[in-house]
């Protein structure tokens, strides 16, 4: 009869199972010097040997040769055990047992002597779903129990079981199975069952399993199911969702040299290949994670779970990020999970916050900056970054191949949405780019799209000649109507998708259609006094550093002998 591989597999004594040494070694020791606890709660993680080890227990106390530490496994009582049909040690399921009534009839079961063997064992599965009065009934039982009784409670939700029954048990721990110890388990399995399955591919079974020793074999059923005994690795990435180490190694070499351009290809090529974004998303936060891991503490190596070639060749590849580039960038993926979760076109989150990545600045050691500013020795490349240079600039403009598009933009009622489709259909990354507006307001005769002052950078990428004309073709085409365009990113209270500004066509920000190409410069005349006192500023060379080596922003001028300052005028990303 087939049996599944994690029945199979089910360990018979201490010395088979993975992990958990800490149980075993002071269950043990309890064995041999004969001071058992009459109550043990087992707890932890689905899959990770509670059952296995009570059953274990139970054997060691009631097999011919015991109290022993090392069941024969081959006695009566081991192999009731096993089979779950010994007469003195019960196994209930508490989630189908939670009347009060059958929680008595078993504990009265249990205040009988054993029929047979040394110890009357009660052991109860999932014990956080009995019912309250169950718990009253077996609480009672605990505080006084019968001689030769053990109660074993196993559950995976510790903080449901009353603290009275709790501080009367003793209570074991049990813990997420390392990666390499559960590789090494599937390993032998394999080795035994003639399965034929690369180590990178056993590893990649194992961190499927997520520390549950069940679950990995669960994963590797599955894998027989598809492949047979003999495991492709192109068969379990495409089973497993995993990406080739070589997409990961090519995606952070783009991170490393902030090009967003080839970020974005990898991203492209996994979707074609017909991966969810989700796995591959969780690929590169787990990447990620690694590298910082290695890169931050010394024994970094062994706290990850891959091979050490793959290991070399991705640190090879972020060679040039440091760990607070390495920190930035796992966070900003990080955050990005609520948004990849709920978003309707998740694909431009994805993109968006890849240009992002591309346009944070490398960070550089202060002490580094600082000596730069007092030797005179100018840095040439952006440092601390505040507002970083937009590389996202250096993408190409258009998605090398045409997105298949789902949605009809007409059906979509709301002008905004609208106005994201259509852009995205001409320029699927200027699409993925309004995906991240605070608010997008297109009425008859404005669209305003604005940022929060953090997506600085973002912005300033909408408001070249040619985007502005695409945002303008694109909303006229939308309202029939003549539309100007504002690319707003200070951030302030009128950004926010709750009260859109109303276009102000004076105001220094608009480009008017005639005048979409000019350059800020040129629009600063509009506004000659504070504008050019600003521009004074800027060009003056103490301030000209500061803002080169911190990325920094002139926000105010204000006259020294003013006591009480004009309002701020707000003047963004200089770079
Ligand atoms: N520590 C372990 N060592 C070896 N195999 C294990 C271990 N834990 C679990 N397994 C494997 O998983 C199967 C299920 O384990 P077990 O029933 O002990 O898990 P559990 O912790 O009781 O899970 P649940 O919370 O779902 O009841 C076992 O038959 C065995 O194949
Ligand atoms: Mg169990
Ligand atoms: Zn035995």
């Amino acid at each position: 009869m087939y049996q599944v591989l994690a029945r199979k597999w089910r360990p018979a004594d201490f010395d088979e199972l993975v992990g958990q040494k800490h149980v075993s070694k002071t269950l043990m020791n309890a064995i041999e010097s004969g001071r058992l606890a009459h109550a043990y709660v087992f707890a932890g993680l689905r899959g990770t040997g509670k059952t296995t080890v009570a059953r274990i227990l139970a054997k060691c106390l009631n097999c011919v040769n015991g109290p022993t530490t090392s069941p024969c496994s081959e006695c009566d009582a081991c192999t009731e055990i096993a089979a779950s049909r010994s007469m003195d040690v019960m196994e209930i399921d508490a989630a189908s047992r939670t009347k009060v009534e059958q929680t008595r009839e078993l504990l009265e079961v249990v205040s009988y002597a054993p029929v047979r063997d040394r110890y009357k064992i009660l052991i109860i599965d999932e014990a956080h779903m009995l019912s309250k009065a169950s718990f009253n009934a077996l609480l009672k039982t605990l505080e006084e129990p019968p001689p030769n009784v053990l109660f074993i409670l196993a559950t995976t939700e510790i903080g449901k079981l009353l603290p009275t029954i709790l501080s009367r048990c003793q209570v074991f721990e049990f813990r997420r199975v390392g990666t390499r110890e559960l590789t090494e388990h599937l390993r032998r399995v394999c080795t035994a069952e003639s399965i034929d399955v690369s180590d990178s591919g056993l590893e990649r079974i194992a961190r499927a399993g997520e520390g549950s020793v069940r679950d990995s074999l669960s994963v590797l059923e599955r894998v027989l199911a598809f492949c047979g005994q003999n495991v492709q690795d192109e068969d379990l990435l495409r089973l497993l969702g995993g990406v080739r180490a070589e997409v990961l190694i090519q995606w952070l070499r783009g991170l490393a040299t902030r090009d967003a351009g080839m970020m974005l290809q990898v991203l492209d090529g996994v979707i074609d290949e017909g991966h969810d974004l989700l796995p591959f998303w969780n690929e590169l936060v787990a990447c990620l994670r690694d590298l910082l891991l290695i890169r931050a503490v010394p024994e970094g190596d062994d706290l990850v779970s891959r091979s050490s070639e793959e290991a070399a060749a991705l640190r090879e590849a972020a060679e040039g990020l440091g760990v607070e580039d390495l920190t930035r960038a796992f966070q900003m993926l990080a955050d990005l999970e609520y948004a990849l979760r709920s978003s309707s076109r998740p694909r431009f989150v994805f993109e968006a916050a890849l240009i992002r990545l591309a346009g944070l600045g490398s960070v550089k050691p202060i002490e580094d900056v600082l000596q730069s500013l007092a030797g005179g020795r100018a840095a040439s490349r952006p440092t601390v970054s505040a507002a970083p240079t937009p590389r996202a600039r250096r993408a190409p403009a258009a998605d090398p191949k045409p997105q298949p598009q789902k949605k009809n933009p007409a059906a979509t009622a709301d002008p905004a949405a609208r106005l994201i489709e259509a852009v995205h259909d001409k320029q699927p990354m200027i699409g993925a780019i309004l995906e991240q507006a605070n608010a997008i307001l297109l009425d008859g005769q404005a669209l305003v799209v604005s940022f929060g002052k953090e997506d600085a950078v973002v912005a300033e990428r909408l408001r070249d000649a040619e985007t502005v004309d695409l945002l303008r073709q694109a909303a006229e085409r939308i309202s029939g109507a003549q539309v100007n365009i504002r690319i707003e990113s200070d951030g302030g209270p009128e950004a926010t998708a709750e009260q859109p500004a109303p276009p102000k066509p004076a105001a220094p920000d608009t480009v008017a259609p005639e005048t979409a190409a000019s350059k800020p410069k040129t629009r600063a005349r509009a506004r000659p006094g504070r504008d050019e006192l600003l521009e004074q500023a800027r060009s003056e060379p103490g301030v000209k550093k500061l803002l080169r080596e911190f990325g920094a922003q002139v926000v105010d001028i204000r006259p020294l002998e003013v006591a009480t300052p004009e309002p701020a005028a707000d003047v963004e990303d200089q770079e």
